[in-house]
């Protein structure tokens, strides 16, 4: 070992260290340079705590994907047991004993008609290889001309060119056309009419269920049917983030508008592909967001809570019709030819079997969905009614709203203002950790989070948003 190496690193080496060698995801690096970074250390349980032994409430589940808490015992038992049989092996060519468990379980919990488990290492690649699949699906089963896609205005599906693609958003990946495909896109129910017309905030206020909701819902699904009836021939799948669209915004669709889509898809033959990697694993109050459309899929991604937040592991899951145009002699070719190295980690399978097994005798799901209503009676007392805040909307224990110069005519603050990094800022000093998506507020919390805990996040809040925004 090196002299470095050995010896004892201060908090303050580690500031300096972070701001001379990191490249933080999404981050501009001058503002981030400014001041001193927030360094983890440890985590326990629903708290992340620092290189000062300051400890934080997880606001964002660790970016959406821790479910339980971290180092819940069930979970780390299994990963050390796992460790101690083989922490990696490859699935091209070998097949290895949590990978065929896992698929076996996945199989059973989601919906009938998904039968096959491709797997990857993030939400991104999941839906990098569902957008594979659906192409070569076509192309074998001789509608060669089914080579485009549709998706929602504002969606994203990751980072990678493919997922960017399907994606694509000006504010993030303004002069990135060169390299990406051109896709149809179809407005949301949260950008239609009523809901975008000023009523919308009272609308998404009351929760998803609202008559304008509906109304949204079916005039993004008239956008759809057009599209389909000019385009549909060269259509190869739809692709959606079902019930909530995330980082657009943390936007609901009622479960009908998923519905719908699905019996287009059918009405035109194309396929549908729902990305449930925010989604998925009781974010919605359901273990996915397509149970509650009633809905199946042709293709479905899974990542983020896949795992509980303690490893990356991310599953495409595919109809046997759709995997059934795979099948051939080897000189067809027809195989998908796709792999990651670490896709089907042991480690990450194994940790995923523990995480199922916790939703089991935990009750995840049931609970999740119990304190996300604590979260919507919560928001609706403290944070509805600060002078800066709009449009508040929640399914499940995913929620955001948006925090606005003026609320009654929609005038945001300058953006470098960065109103709601402050309140981040502020948020920390109380002891949570939050994540804007610019000037959106967003929450989301594990969905086993502790009432007390739902309380504590949401008061601080409201008190580090009313502070970000005075004067
Ligand atoms: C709906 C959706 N799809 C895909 C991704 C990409 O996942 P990852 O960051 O694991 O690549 C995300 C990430 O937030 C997401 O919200």
């Amino acid at each position: 070992m090196t002299e470095t190496a050995t010896a004892t690193v201060g908090p303050r080496d580690l500031a300096a260290d972070d701001h001379r060698y990191l490249w933080h995801p999404f981050t501009q690096a001058e503002e981030w340079n400014s001041h001193d970074p927030l360094i983890v250390e440890r985590a326990e349980g629903f708290h992340l705590v620092d290189t000062d032994g300051r400890r934080y409430l997880d606001g964002v589940s660790s970016i959406w994907c821790n479910v339980h808490g971290h180092g819940h015992p069930r979970i780390t038992a299994a990963m050390k047991e796992q460790l101690d049989r083989v922490s990696h092996s490859t699935m091209l060519g070998l097949s290895h004993v949590p990978a065929i468990e896992l698929a076996r379980r996945l199989v059973e919990i989601t919906p009938e008609a998904l039968t096959r488990v491709f797997y990857s290492d993030s939400g991104s690649t999941a839906v990098e290889v569902a957008l594979r699949t659906a192409f070569q699906y076509w192309r074998q089963r001789g509608q060669q001309q089914r080579n485009r896609f549709v998706t929602l205005a504002e969606a994203y599906h990751g980072d990678t060119m493919g997922s960017v693609s399907l994606g694509f958003s000006e504010p993030f990946h303004r002069g990135y056309g060169a390299i990406t495909f051109e896709v149809f896109k179809f407005n949301p129910p949260w950008m239609c009419e009523p809901i975008n017309e000023g009523s919308g905030e009272q609308a998404v206020v009351a929760g998803i269920e609202t008559p304008a909701l509906e109304a949204a819902g079916a005039a993004s699904l008239a956008q759809l049917e057009k599209l389909l009836a000019e385009k549909g021939e060269s259509i190869a799948a739809v692709v959606i983030e079902p019930l909530v669209q995330g980082a657009a915004g943390i936007w609901p669709q009622p479960p009908s508008f998923v519905r719908g889509v699905r019996e287009l898809c059918d009405r035109y033959g194309t396929l549908m592909v729902c990305d449930e990697v925010a989604t998925g694993f009781g974010r919605t109050g359901s273990m996915f967001a397509v149970e509650q459309a009633g809905v199946c899929p042709d293709i479905m991604c899974l990542a983020k809570g896949l795992t509980a937040g303690y490893l990356p592991l991310a599953v495409t899951l595919a109809t046997e019709q759709v995997f059934d145009a795979f099948r051939g002699r080897y000189s067809d070719y027809k195989a998908l030819f796709h792999g990651h190295t670490y896709g089907g980690n042991p480690l990450g399978c194994a940790t995923a079997l523990a995480n199922l097994d916790v939703f089991d005798e935990e009750n995840t799901v049931e609970t999740g969905a119990e304190r996300g209503r604590l979260m919507g009676e919560l928001l609706a007392e403290h944070i509805a009614p600060l002078a800066h805040t709009a449009a508040l909307r929640r399914v499940g224990t995913m929620a955001a709203f948006e925090i606005l110069k003026d609320p009654d005519s929609g005038l945001r603050f300058a953006t470098d203002e960065r109103r709601a990094y402050r309140a981040v800022l502020e948020a920390r000093k109380r002891g949570v950790i939050i994540r804007p998506l610019g000037d959106t507020m967003v929450l989301m919390p594990p969905p086993a989070l502790p009432e007390q805990l739902m309380h504590e996040l949401v008061t601080a809040t409201a008190e580090s948003v009313a502070a970000a925004t005075a004067g």
